[in-house]
């Protein structure tokens, strides 16, 4: 198998090192194109996977092809390779808000599978939910679903709805974290830590709450539960939160960039 990533950008280059460092593919089998050659020349220097500044070389020998340029651009791009592609490709878009029958339609084939990764691929933290046209067979679809899980977890979702939805949860959540994160640093500066110290109660109560709720059985309210004694300190902050709607504010946050998703997929339609 070869698999080709359009586009050297934050994602694609993530993708492109994740299956790198994967067993999955030999360098050899791992192809990557860009259209700037500043980027080419960068990229040039890892030796990770074959560049190619011409897409004539490498897309043809492609057997799955992620396409990793941000959405506007993706009508160029259409226009570009139309005619270079065949229908035995499967094409996976990381494209936020392009629907699988804009790209079936641009690029004239069925094989398509739509996905929504997240930042933490970075660090092979990554979670990615992703469905397909009902072109692709069940085999092409765990084939796609190892390769995305070279940068971390994948879900697979039953419709494209779905994709946007993760995009309210996943594809925009770390920045959720990271707003939750800022002001408990803020908050952590204000009594009189140090920025160090404030970094070390913050990351590593974040990363032990994580790890707690993922080696147990139990649900985020009954550890809220655990840590919360009848007129103690966690109650007092909780009450706080329940008081100012902080529960139903993220909700609602998280459903803004749901409706979001949804709006820029008929933009871009
Ligand atoms: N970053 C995230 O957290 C995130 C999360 C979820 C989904 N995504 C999706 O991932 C996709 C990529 O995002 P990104 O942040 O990685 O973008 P990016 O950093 O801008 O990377 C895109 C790369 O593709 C190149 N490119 C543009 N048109 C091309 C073409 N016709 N042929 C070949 N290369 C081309 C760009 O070159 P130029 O710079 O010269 O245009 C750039 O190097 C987007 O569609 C986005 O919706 C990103």
């Amino acid at each position: 198998m070869k698999v080709l990533v359009i586009g050297a950008g934050n994602m694609g280059l993530t993708y492109a090192e994740g299956m790198a460092q994967s067993s999955l593919l030999n360098r050899r089998n791992l192809m990557i194109f860009d259209k700037s050659a500043e980027v080419i020349t960068t990229l040039s220097k890892i030796d990770h996977f074959d560049v190619f500044d011409n897409i004539e070389d490498c897309l043809p020998q492609a057997d799955v092809v992620f396409i990793a340029v941000k959405p506007y651009h993706c009508d160029d791009l259409f226009k570009e390779i139309k005619g270079m592609v065949n229908d035995q490709q499967i094409f996976v878009s990381l494209m936020a808000g392009v629907t699988i029958g804009k790209i079936q339609e641009g690029l004239g084939v069925k094989k398509v599978v739509r996905s929504m990764p997240n930042l933490p691929a970075q660090v092979g933290k990554g979670v990615t939910s992703y469905t397909e046209a009902k072109e692709v067979s069940r085999v092409e679809l765990l084939m796609v679903r190892n390769l995305l899980d070279t940068t971390g977890a994948s879900i697979h979702v039953e419709s494209e709805n779905f994709i946007d939805a993760s995009t309210g949860i996943s594809g925009s959540g770390p920045a959720y974290v990271f707003y939750f994160m800022n002001s408990m640093l803020e908050a952590a500066l204000k009594m009189g830590f140090s920025k160090n110290d404030s970094k070390v109660l913050v990351s590593q109560t974040f990363e032990g709450a994580v790890k707690l709720f993922n080696e147990s059985d139990l649900s985020a309210k009954t550890w809220m539960e655990r840590v919360a004694s009848k007129g103690g300190t966690t109650r007092a902050a909780l009450d706080s939160m329940e008081d100012n709607n902080v529960e139903e504010l993220i909700k609602d946050a998280a459903y803004a960039a749901f409706n979001r998703a949804v709006e820029l997929g008929k933009e871009e339609a």
